[in-house]
């Protein structure tokens, strides 16, 4: 098992930026999402990257309202939903039993304080969550990912990464094309995002992968703003 947590420790329970954990957010969520996104048809492509199978051992942090576990255990994975929302929990929960799929553990935790066995994860997913943890504390964060993770374990990793050429330009277009399709809203929430939250450069991720100890086996940063990387731990 991991180390016990420092008392000073970075509190990710805390709200910082749009607060997942109110009704409201959650009750917007997959609709507002769907504007610029289809999640179900994202997480497949995720299980068929990773070549999940049944039995295999899956963590997914920052699970939200639960799109991507309830489609990994529909292949039959063991899978870990892991989020600091318990607002978040409930509702994966419910499409769970809506969909009618089991296998899935809920975890009131997150990347700082979820536990779980050393070595035994076969891969382990976060999409659109880990910018909500400062830089320092997403060092600390994969190398416990890292941790869980047997030799050979995946790691797949989405969320708002910043190439550093153009980054204000590219940031300003990428605000802009959420404006074009999810009006207001997504504007307000793109730029929230990069005033109040963590979004890191995609070289200082590339360095925290590699420090933590992962092969970064491909990276993509799409309209450099929205990156996708997908590791390995050798
Ligand atoms: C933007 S949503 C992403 C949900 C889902 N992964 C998706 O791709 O749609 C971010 C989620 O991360 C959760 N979260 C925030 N900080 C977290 C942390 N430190 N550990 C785990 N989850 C966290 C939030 O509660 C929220 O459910």
């Amino acid at each position: 098992m991991m180390q016990s947590n420092p008392s000073w420790q970075y509190d990710e329970f805390k709200t910082v930026g749009r607060d997942y954990g109110s009704q409201s957010e959650v009750d917007v969520y997959d609709s507002s999402h769907a504007d610029f996104r289809d999640i179900k048809a994202e997480s497949n492509h995720v299980l068929d990257t990773l070549g999940i199978k049944r039995g295999d051992a899956i963590i997914d942090f920052g699970s939200g309202t639960g799109t991507f576990v309830v489609e990994a255990a529909r292949r039959g994975a063991r899978v870990s939903a892991v989020d600091i929302s318990q607002a978040m929990l409930a509702r994966a929960k419910a499409k769970a039993d809506q969909e009618r799929v089991s296998g899935i553990e809920f975890h009131h935790a997150g990347f700082l304080t979820y536990e779980y066995p050393e070595g035994s994860a076969d891969a382990i997913v976060t999409t659109f969550a880990f910018h909500h943890l400062p830089d320092f504390w997403k060092g600390i964060a994969l190398k416990r990912i890292h941790r869980m993770l047997r030799l050979g374990g995946q790691f797949y990793m989405h969320d708002v990464i910043i190439e550093e050429p153009c980054a204000l330009e590219n940031i300003i277009l990428f605000i802009n094309k959420q404006e074009e399709a999810g009006g207001n809203f997504l504007r307000e929430d793109a730029e929230g995002h990069f005033r109040d939250e963590f979004s890191t450069y995609d070289w200082a991720m590339d360095e925290l992968l590699s420090r933590a100890g992962f092969s970064i086996i491909r990276k993509h940063i799409e309209g450099g703003v929205l990156g996708t990387y997908l590791c390995k731990k050798n």
